[in-house]
């Protein structure tokens, strides 16, 4: 009677069990669908611990089909089909993530085949090459050819062919970089030197323009560098004149900074130039009218020049007897300011690209 008792509670206990487990198995297949839908692996190791995770003898779908077996035989059929889907479902997924990364690995994962092409930034010429472009390019119209020099120098080309004499303060060491081992090796302080080297290998006429980098021993600040660039010109023929030098600069302002651009030659002195002058622009920001850019005079300095010194032309090798010649010289540092106002030297040398950036499209 116990037995029978007892019997009585065991089976619709049994039959709870039973309902529960089929509940779980269920449920456990529509959760491992759900998992398999959102699998995700960025690498071949990944996609294959999922394989194992799930699919190996030990994985677990696997261990949901040997579960099967106690499924009553009435929701065999069911429960069967359900987890044919999901093994299904996960071995489809599997295989589809391994053959991504394995076509991802080939292409690098960086690559993403399926964007749309974007222009490729690009780079922007520096604002003093642009400037000195765009002076080599206006004396290049008029007949000049581009002569270059060493940057670093003797004592004769910067100095002593030049006519400097030997006490003249820009030797000094506050001026000049010297080479420590070998004091008559220095860093060029101007493109003048060039103007020796072409002279020394060639006879007139001669008509170039020089850019390059000069060096001063300065401390650096927003109005001085250790380092800057001028551009040189030269022209030497016979019957040279100083109308001649006038022409050709009231030209070159004209074409760099405007139609409307008047010249001032004022009186000054260089060693290599004879008689020598100093030229001033209108200032292009007020039209001559005065302004804090031009402290009120309307005139803005922009190059030194004159007529070569008889002695330089001796020193050089051309006689100064039949030809005659100009020479100038100008700052491209100097020149860019005027056009485009940057107001520290040190932004030249920076390379801050928020800077430079501003002049992608100026030439
Ligand atoms: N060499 C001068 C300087 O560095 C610039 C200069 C002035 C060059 C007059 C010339 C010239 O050719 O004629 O300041």
């Amino acid at each position: 009677m116990r037995g029978a008792l007892f019997l009585f509670f065991l089976v619709p206990l049994q039959k709870i069990i039973n309902d529960t487990s089929q509940l779980d198995m269920i449920e456990r297949i529509q959760q491992l669908m759900a998992e398999v839908a959102a699998l995700k692996a960025d690498s071949a190791e990944e996609a294959e611990a999922l394989r194992i995770k799930y699919l190996s003898k030990k994985g677990e779908i696997t261990s949901l089909m040997n579960d099967f077996r106690n499924v009553p035989s009435e929701l065999k059929k069911e429960v069967g089909m359900k987890i044919n889907e999901l093994k299904n479902a996960a071995t489809e997924k599997i295989n589809a993530l391994k053959e991504a990364v394995s076509i991802q690995q080939v292409a690098g994962p960086s690559i993403d085949l399926t964007r749309t092409p974007y222009p490729i930034p690009l780079g922007s010429r520096h604002p003093l090459t642009i400037v000195k472009n765009e002076i080599v390019d206006i004396f290049s119209r008029l007949g000049f050819t581009l002569a270059e020099g060493p940057e670093v120098e003797d004592d004769w080309h910067v100095y002593s062919s030049m006519n400097f004499a030997d006490d003249h303060p820009a030797r000094d060491m506050q001026d000049t970089f010297f080479v420590e081992s070998h004091p008559d090796i220095i860093l060029r302080s101007h493109t003048s030197s060039v103007q020796a080297r072409v002279m020394e290998s060639t006879q007139p006429p001669i008509r170039v323009i020089c850019p390059g980098r000069v060096y001063r021993n300065e401390a650096i600040s927003a109005r001085a560098h250790c380092f800057f660039h001028q551009v040189e010109g030269l022209y030497i023929d016979k019957n040279v004149s100083f109308t001649d030098l006038k022409q050709v600069l009231l030209l070159f302002a004209q074409e760099m900074f405007g139609n409307d651009t008047k010249i001032r030659l004022r009186p000054s002195y260089f060693p290599f130039t004879e008689p020598s002058a100093e030229m001033d622009i209108s200032c292009h920001l007020c039209g001559g009218k005065g302004c804090s850019f031009c402290k009120h005079t309307g005139w803005v300095e922009i190059l030194g020049c004159g007529m070569v010194d008889p002695a330089v032309l001796e020193a050089n090798g051309i006689d100064s007897s039949v030809y005659t010649g100009y020479a100038f010289g100008m700052g491209i540092e100097r020149i860019t300011n005027l056009k485009y106002q940057v107001k520290d030297l040190r932004m030249f040398s920076e390379n801050d690209t928020r800077f430079l950036e501003e002049f992608v499209s100026a030439y």
